[in-house]
């Protein structure tokens, strides 16, 4: 079911919130693209757009919090590079799987016994992305990334 964005998640800059939200629709597609073999294709350019744009995201907000002197930057920091590391890990395991499949073009070609594979692998690799895509897109806004609220507010003013 479809992640929808709430103004409850805003924590009170425009750039990092519009960030939020793509980071939210990107997980929203991820999500799409596990739920069948006809859509698994688009599944590592989703997923490969989420890591890119999350250490874009991860930059620009430790930048902000620097410059707001936000106290929780150390603690901050350690949790995107965490971040940062499982998204890059389970990057090349889907490369890898992709890869074993003959490509992402090849994986738009199916029949019986391509089926079952497509299946199979999104049985397996499902899960674990989806976990991850939810513990970095959802739960790190709500439990790290809206405290910052008050100390970006008042840098606003
Ligand atoms: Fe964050
Ligand atoms: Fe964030």
């Amino acid at each position: 079911m479809p992640v929808v964005w709430r103004e409850q998640l805003a924590v009170g800059d425009p750039q990092i919130d519009q960030d939020h939200r793509y980071l939210l629709c990107l997980f929203n597609c991820i999500e799409l693209s596990l739920s069948s073999a006809e859509t698994l294709g688009h599944l590592p350019l989703f997923f490969g757009q989420l890591l890119e744009y999350t250490c874009e995201h991860f930059q620009r907000e430790e930048a902000l919090q620097a410059r707001v002197g936000y106290p929780a930057l150390a603690e901050h920091r350690s949790a995107h590079a965490r971040i940062v590391e499982m998204l890059v890990e389970l990057d090349g395991g889907l490369q890898r799987e992709f890869a074993l499949l003959g490509g992402v073009e090849n994986v738009a070609v199916i029949d019986g016994t391509r089926r079952a594979a497509l299946d199979a692998l999104r049985a397996r690799l499902g899960p674990e992305l989806l976990q991850l895509a939810r513990e970095w897109v959802i739960e790190h806004v709500i439990r790290m990334d809206k405290p910052m609220e008050p100390w970006l507010r008042r840098a606003a003013c």
